[in-house]
């Protein structure tokens, strides 16, 4: 496997912000009453931007492989880097600066926020609303170095074939599981209905996340942060024959989460500072008073 000290810049931050992958799926995934764009129109339509999401999802085909899950699990899960309070790590968060245009984007917490306000709003219990709020944390991974395409992007199973449902699965071509007979069949290293709990999945902000939360939140909301990117899943049911019951009825509240993240994109920006008090008694109420990353 590469080092990680060998990618070039541009390697390592091939879009402009991450969030242009967010706005990719978007236009994947448009709101129903919007028109779908044609699968063709999709894929040829000319946009240097649409390149730039183009080159991510190649680089990250390429790289998320089984034995680069693994390593990145050995590593972060020893959370060995920073502690602090829940607030304070999303600020953190906000630190995140790159060369998006700062009038049409919204920071992170400005995301965060309106997409837990859109489900407060609905009247959802508490423990949804915190979720909201949280679900993109794990997007402190950025702030460590790591590349995009190991934070952010579509999430999917390594270890068995991955399925051409998965955005651009030509570039799984350069992946070097594909020519490894023991993760290159349909269920390679599991087993038929062997749940997700024994899945691994690619990695990024949302296992990450999950990580850091599993022991605090509602089975529902675990599965919301864990499962949230994936949208091979939970768009598109390609890996049902990996699910068992549980997973099923669990992946309802993912399918809930879904239009939250990413249709709550309000122009207006949230008034994070009015706000403060009401996340930080959620924030008490459900996890501890400093979390490691
Ligand atoms: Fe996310
Ligand atoms: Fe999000």
């Amino acid at each position: 496997m590469r080092d990680a000290a060998s990618f070039s810049q541009k390697e390592i931050n091939p879009l402009q912000s991450i969030e242009q992958w967010e706005d990719d799926v978007l236009q994947r995934y448009p709101e129903p009453n919007q028109p779908a764009k044609a699968k063709e129109e999709y894929r040829n339509y000319n946009d240097p931007v649409r390149d730039t999401v183009r080159e991510f999802y190649r680089l990250n085909h390429q790289y998320q492989s089984y034995d680069f899950v693994q390593e990145k699990r050995a590593d972060f899960l020893r959370f060995n880097r920073k502690e602090m309070p829940v607030w304070q790590a999303m600020e953190f968060l906000n630190t995140l600066v790159d060369d998006s245009d700062p009038d049409i984007e919204l920071d992170q917490l400005q995301h965060l926020l309106q997409t837990a306000e859109s489900i407060r709003r609905d009247g959802h219990p508490d423990w949804f609303v915190l979720t909201g709020f949280i679900h993109d944390m794990g997007k402190v991974l950025c702030l460590f170095g790591e590349p995009q395409w190991a934070v952010v992007g579509d999430t999917f199973p390594v270890g068995c074939k991955f399925s051409d449902k998965i955005v651009y699965p030509e570039y799984f071509a350069a992946n070097p599981d594909i020519n490894n007979e023991k993760y290159n069949t349909k269920y390679g290293v599991y087993e038929h209905g062997c749940g997700m709990r024994n899945v691994t999945m690619s990695w990024g902000h949302d296992e990450y996340l999950y990580q850091i939360t599993k022991d605090y939140l509602p089975e529902p909301a675990l599965y919301m942060i864990r499962y949230h990117s994936f949208y091979s899943q939970h768009r598109e049911h390609a890996y049902e024959h990996l699910m068992d019951d549980h997973d099923r009825a669990m992946f309802e509240w993912v399918n809930k989460f879904n239009p939250y993240d990413l249709y709550s994109k309000n122009p207006v920006p949230p008034n994070a500072k009015e706000l403060k008090p009401y996340y930080e008694d959620l924030i008490a109420k459900y996890l501890p008073s400093t979390v490691k990353l």
